[in-house]
C-alpha cells in the first residue's frame, strides 16, 4: 500500500442515508462519485474528484438488488484502482450471497467464496462488514477483514425491554453461538428451537430445549428474511409459556411477505434491527431501528489510524 494521506468516504447507490451517517460522524463530506447506468443497463462510474493516495472507504451493503448492488460495488473498487487510490476499504454493512457458505448438496456453488474472490479480484484491498452469516467467511479473503458485530448497539435497548430475567433464544442451531454472545451481554438465560426449512419461504419449528416459563424472551439472529424463522420460533416460545417475545437480527431484509407474517404474528411484540439496510417502512412501530453510523464510523476512523477496532466489540461504557 502506498502511504495513504487522507479518508475519503464515498457511497453507492444501496444505502445513501447510512453513508451520509458514517460521514458525519467522522465529520467529512461523502465524496463525489458518479454512478449512472447506460440505456443498456450496464452500471458506469466515475470519481468526480482525485482520489491518488487517498485512503479510499466504499460503502455498500450488498442488499437488494444483490446483483446491481455488488456489481455496482465492484465496479467503483476498479475505479478506484484505476484512479491510484492508495488503499481501498469495501465496507459491507451487510454481506450478501453468505448464506450460501458451503456444499452441503451436490452441484451447488460456495457464493460467499465467489464474492470474496470477486472483491479481491476487483482490488479491494481490505474489508469492513458487520455480523457476517458465519463467522469463518473471514477465512475466504486473502486481504484483512475487519469484522463488527451489532449487538454492543442492540443490547442497551433489548436489556430495556427485557430487564434482568429474559431469556435469549436462538432459533436455530446454526445461530447458538450469536445467541450465547447476546445472554452473555445481557446476563440472561439461554434456549434453542430447532428449525427445519420446508422450501425458500416456509419453516417449522418443532422443539424447545430450555425453560422460558414465565419470561421475557428475545429471539437473535443475523438477518430475517421471510419472517418464518422468527414467527414460528415465537409461536413455540409463547406456546411453552413465555410472557413477552421481542426478535433482534442485525440485517432486516423482509420482503412484503415477510412484512405482511410480521405484522400478522402478535407473538412478537417488536422486532429490533440495525440500519445495515435500508429500512423504509416501520410497520407501525413493529421495527425498531437502532443506527450502525457510530460503530462503522468509529471503526472507519480507528483503521484510518492504525488503531486497534476491539475495543468496538463490547458496549460502550
Ligand atoms: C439462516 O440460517 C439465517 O440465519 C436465518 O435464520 C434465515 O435466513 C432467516 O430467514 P427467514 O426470515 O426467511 O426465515
Amino acid at each position: 500500500m502506498e502511504d495513504a494521506k487522507h479518508i475519503c468516504v464515498y457511497s453507492g447507490c444501496a444505502h445513501p442515508e447510512l453513508s451520509q451517517k458514517i460521514a458525519n460522524y467522522l465529520g467529512v463530506n461523502l465524496g463525489k462519485v458518479h454512478i449512472t447506468h447506460f440505456p443498456d443497463g450496464e452500471i458506469f462510474v466515475q470519481f468526480e474528484e482525485n482520489v491518488r493516495r487517498a485512503d479510499a472507504f466504499l460503502i455498500q451493503p450488498t442488499c437488494n438488488p444483490p446483483n446491481d448492488n455488488l456489481m455496482e460495488l465492484l465496479i467503483m473498487i476498479d475505479a478506484a484502482r484505476r484512479a491510484s487510490a492508495a488503499r481501498i476499504t469495501a465496507v459491507l454493512p451487510y454481506f450478501g450471497y453468505a448464506r450460501q457458505d458451503r456444499k452441503d448438496k451436490p452441484r451447488v456453488p460456495i457464493t460467499a467464496k465467489l464474492v470474496a474472490n470477486l472483491l479481491t479480484v476487483a482490488g479491494a484491498d481490505r474489508i469492513l462488514t458487520v455480523d457476517l452469516h458465519a463467522q469463518q467467511i473471514q477465512g475466504f479473503f486473502d486481504i484483512p477483514v475487519d469484522h463488527l458485530y451489532a449487538r454492543p448497539v442492540l443490547v442497551p435497548y433489548i436489556k430495556s425491554l427485557i430487564g434482568d430475567h429474559g431469556v435469549v433464544v436462538a432459533p436455530d442451531s446454526g445461530s447458538t453461538k450469536m445467541a450465547m454472545y447476546y445472554g452473555d451481554m445481557l446476563q440472561a438465560g439461554f434456549a434453542v428451537v430447532t428449525k427445519r426449512r420446508i422450501d425458500a419461504n416456509t419453516v417449522a419449528s418443532s422443539h424447545l430445549v430450555g425453560d422460558v416459563k414465565d419470561r421475557i424472551c428475545v429471539i437473535t439472529d443475523d438477518l430475517t428474511s421471510t419472517a418464518g424463522t422468527l414467527c414460528a420460533a415465537a409461536k413455540i416460545l409463547r406456546a411453552n409459556g413465555a410472557t413477552r417475545v421481542y426478535a433482534a437480527v442485525s440485517h432486516c431484509l423482509l420482503n412484503e411477505t415477510g412484512k405482511e407474517k410480521l405484522l400478522a404474528t402478535p407473538e412478537i411484540e417488536q422486532l429490533i434491527t440495525t440500519d445495515a439496510v435500508p429500512i423504509t417502512d416501520t410497520l407501525n412501530g413493529k421495527i425498531k431501528v437502532i443506527s450502525l453510523a457510530p460503530l462503522l464510523g468509529e471503526a472507519i476512523s480507528r483503521i484510518h489510524d492504525g488503531k486497534s477496532i476491539s475495543s468496538l466489540f463490547y458496549i460502550k461504557k
